[in-house]
């Protein structure tokens, strides 16, 4: 089962998206990346069925997912980047909406959401009202609502944007228990932690797919006049690699001897390489 984008083309005065063909697969996380205005978030939104290609398609399980209403299918979720939140309604609330709209009974679906927000430590948030939350506060209200309903398709714009570290690792180990249930998931985003984290990677300039490889290293995103497809060109495996430098073991001391890991916070949520 995959979301398939079959020559997507976008255009609302200028193109916004050129012959995008990608697919995005169930049980994976897929990290879609690209400079500011390159049309991740237009990708999203025409991947989910909130707005219908100019030219081609977007499909799920081989049924297209413009319905003609701008209505996503039931199997589909959002992370929205900009939240799309209640500002008056408690972040419970927000979240029971979600299930409740779905046809989840009211104290089910009550209980359901405060689950959702201990999901990303913040069942104690659960009467406090959206607005006077902070924003990395508000995002994972906005994450409990997107994950709470166990969507078949979870689309995740940039949702780790303001959070720390340590919440970013919740949120990633989150997103791969969805995939691991069978969910396509897919996350937009600029942090090269989460891009190490997906399973697979899609790389967008201008509204054209310049790559779909291995994670790489997205820190050339900080210089924007740089030509991005230069800088995510796949390494030449062809290349020799260099020697190991030859070391001689140190004589035995009796001394105690410190080493030292290097720092890994993503380790955790990385499938383990299935590469013999
Ligand atoms: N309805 C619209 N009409 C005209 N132009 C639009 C419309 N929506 C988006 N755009 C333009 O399309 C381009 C892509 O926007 P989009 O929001 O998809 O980029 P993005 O990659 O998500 O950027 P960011 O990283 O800043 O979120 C931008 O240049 C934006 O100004
Ligand atoms: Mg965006």
């Amino acid at each position: 089962m995959s979301l398939k984008l079959d020559h997507v083309t976008y255009v609302v005065s200028r193109t916004l998206l050129d012959d995008v063909d990608l697919e995005f697969r169930a049980g994976e996380l897929t990290a879609l990346s690209g400079p500011s205005g390159s049309g991740k978030t237009t990708l999203l939104s025409i991947a989910g069925g909130l707005v219908e290609a100019t030219s081609g398609t977007a499909s799920y399980a081989g049924a297209s997912m413009w319905q003609g209403t701008g209505d996503p299918r039931p199997e589909v979720s959002f992370v929205l980047q900009v939240y799309g939140l209640v500002p008056i309604l408690s972040a419970r609330e927000n979240v029971s909406v979600a299930l409740r709209a779905r046809g989840v009974k009211p104290a089910d679906a009550d209980e359901r959401a405060e689950a959702a927000l201990a999901r990303f430590h913040i069942a104690d948030l659960g009467d406090r009202q959206v607005e006077e939350l902070s924003g990395g506060q508000m995002q994972r209200v906005a994450l409990a609502r997107g994950l709470c309903v166990d969507a078949q398709v979870l689309l995740a714009d940039e949702p780790t944007s303001e959070l720390d570290e340590g919440n970013r690792g919740l949120v990633l180990a989150e997103l791969r228990k969805e995939a691991d249930r069978g969910a396509v998931v897919v996350v937009a985003t600029h942090d090269p932690a989460v891009v190490d984290a997906c399973d697979r990677h899609y790389v967008l300039d201008e509204g054209k797919l310049v790559d779909h490889i291995e994670p790489i290293d997205l820190h050339h995103f900080d210089h924007p006049e740089r030509r991005i497809i230069e800088e995510a060109a796949p390494p030449h495996f062809d290349e020799e690699p260099a020697p190991e430098p030859v070391t001689e073991p140190a004589e035995p001391t009796g001394e105690p001897v410190l080493v030292e890991t290097p720092a890994d916070a993503d380790a955790a949520f990385r499938r383990p390489s299935t590469d013999s």
